[in-house]
């Protein structure tokens, strides 16, 4: 049996992903421009810049397309993903899906606060637990595209929260998971969340 014949007994979504699968091998030797902002390995040292190290593949491709696209805003990143093609955005995704991220030291007062909203939510506000999606040691769900958030930059974590809640950032999708629960976020619980996810592992 072909693939295509394959693809139409299975989901659209099989398909896509099986389309789009990268080759970590040839992603290595697309990356070395990427480096000097999210480290080698993907572990960025810059508080500002996001680590890769371990995200999920779904997750790292879909971000490159949307930065690509323009629909999602990233100046730092202007130019660096033009001349490259679908298979090359596949082969870094798996490439840096691959690799492992390193856990960062945080502020033990604001985690302790981050942590109770982070596993338990505000069910009076409607505000679901982080931990439903994002899973309670923060490792996400790859296979549907929920990203990893365990020992991300607390400075990165700070600016998506706010970027949703003002709508700088919306690629969430149709259904905004994200700007609606980043919408329902304080300051103060947006400082103390990126800062329990830091130490997150
Ligand atoms: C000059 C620094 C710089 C360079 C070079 C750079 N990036 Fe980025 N990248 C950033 C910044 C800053 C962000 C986050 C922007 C924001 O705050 O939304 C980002 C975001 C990302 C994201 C989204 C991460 C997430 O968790 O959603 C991916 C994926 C990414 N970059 C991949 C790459 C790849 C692949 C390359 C090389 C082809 C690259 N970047 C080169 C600065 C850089
Ligand atoms: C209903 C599911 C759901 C819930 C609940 C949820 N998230 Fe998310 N989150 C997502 C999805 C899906 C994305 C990816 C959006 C995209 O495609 O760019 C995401 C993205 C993020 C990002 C951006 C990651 C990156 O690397 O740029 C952060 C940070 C984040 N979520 C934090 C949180 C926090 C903190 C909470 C709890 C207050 C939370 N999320 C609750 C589904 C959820």
């Amino acid at each position: 049996m072909n693939r295509w014949m394959l693809c139409l007994l299975l989901s659209l979504g099989w398909c896509v992903v099986a389309q789009a699968a990268g080759d970590a091998a040839a992603g290595q030797t697309k990356v070395a421009v990427c480096g000097a902002c999210h480290g080698p390995d993907g572990n960025s040292l810059v508080p500002i810049f996001p680590k890769l190290a371990g995200q999920g593949e779904r997750y790292l491709l879909k971000e490159l397309l949307d930065i690509q696209a323009g629909h999602r805003a990233v100046p730092e990143m202007a130019g660096q993903l033009t001349d490259l093609a679908p298979q090359d955005l596949a082969d870094i995704a798996a490439f840096y899906a691959g690799k492992t991220a390193n856990v960062g030291v945080t502020d033990p007062t604001l985690a302790a606060q981050g942590a109770a909203l982070y596993h338990g939510g505000r069910l009076e506000a409607g505000l679901p637990a982080c931990s439903a999606c994002h899973g309670p040691d923060g490792a996400g769900l790859a296979a549907a595209g929920f990203p990893q958030l365990s020992g991300q930059q607390a400075a990165y974590t700070l600016k998506q929260l706010t970027n949703f809640r003002s709508g700088a950032r919306a690629n969430d999708g149709d259904t905004a998971p994200m700007r609606t629960v980043a919408g329902k976020l304080t300051d103060s619980d947006i400082a103390a969340l990126a800062a329990y996810i830091q130490s997150l592992r």
